[in-house]
């Protein structure tokens, strides 16, 4: 998909951010909006910070609950007429907890917003994206759905998941020979709100801009390369050095890579 102008892109989880720069940039490249996000404040944030001129449609809502988003759908589709771009941003973590010590009620948080959140997003656009001659859905993993990373194992749980649908997706569509190309991103560490969002994260000040450095890669950098991926028709974008290093590591030995990040989880854990 060479021009962005007039597509009609859905970004969710569009209130900080990559979904946030996604918007900003989508927008300066005159595609048309429609965002969810289901903090109010902060979508309004984006909005001001687009300085629209033109009307975007929004919409509060939790992506885990699948008759908002079926509903979402139907407005975005009733509002535009259309829909070229899905991109599945919205995601949480729950920090630093190992598979033992991770509660039920965290396992279903996190799958319920990252996973089914994806899957409910894909498959409510996925009859109109088929309708178009060329369309995309984006879905965003993370280098830890590529390699398990200790102490995130809901989180890596959650990304794996969503890359073996969007793999298995991408491959129907082609088999199908819809116009429909799905984009599985996979960024390392991306200096955005993720850990201040955690729900009763108490770090302080001084330990989370520790940890920002620890996290190369700007929200802009990362909504580029997404950007730039759509355009390009790409399936897979691994996005950022430690993401990189990691991605081509693991194929290498996955013993080495997994030493790897053992020292990198007890670096992380010391902050
Ligand atoms: N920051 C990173 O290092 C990193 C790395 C790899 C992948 N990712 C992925 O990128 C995506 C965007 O994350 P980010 O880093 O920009 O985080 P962020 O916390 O800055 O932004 C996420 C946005 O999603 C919204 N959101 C959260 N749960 C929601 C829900 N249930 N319904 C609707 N909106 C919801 C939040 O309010 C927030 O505005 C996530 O899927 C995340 O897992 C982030």
């Amino acid at each position: 998909m060479k021009k962005i102008k007039n597509k009609i892109v859905v970004i969710t989880g569009a209130g900080s951010g990559i979904g946030r720069s996604l918007a900003i940039k989508l927008y300066q490249n005159g595609a048309k909006l429609a965002l969810n996000d289901f903090n109010e404040n902060a979508l309004k944030e984006t909005i001001k910070l687009i300085g629209s001129k033109s009307e975007i449609y929004t919409e509060i809502f939790d992506v885990s609950n699948k008759e908002d988003f079926d509903q979402f759908a139907k407005n975005v589709i009733q509002h535009y007429k259309k829909v070229d771009i899905v991109i599945n941003n919205a995601g949480i973590t729950n920090g630093n907890s190992s598979a033992s010590e991770t509660t039920m009620e965290a396992y279903n948080k996190v799958l319920g917003v990252n996973l089914w959140g994806m899957i409910y997003g894909t498959l409510a656009f996925l009859p109109e994206l088929r309708k178009q001659k060329e369309s995309s859905v984006v879905n965003l993993s993370s280098i830890m759905g590529v390699l398990g990373t200790p102490y995130q194992s809901v989180y890596s749980t959650s990304k794996f998941a969503i890359r073996g649908f969007s793999e298995a997706l991408a491959a129907e569509e082609l088999c199908n020979k819809t116009g429909v190309i799905v984009t599985c991103v996979h960024p390392g560490g991306i200096k955005t709100n993720i850990v201040r969002n955690i729900e009763g994260q108490n770090l302080s000040e001084e330990q989370l801009k520790k940890l920002d450095a620890h996290f190369p890669t700007t929200a802009d950098q990362t909504a580029d390369k997404i950007i730039y991926a759509i355009q390009k028709k790409k399936t897979r974008i691994v996005i950022g050095p430690d993401a990189k290093f990691i991605y081509f590591l693991s194929r290498f030995s996955h013993r080495l890579s997994m030493k790897y990040l053992v020292n990198w989880a007890k670096k992380l854990m010391k902050i």
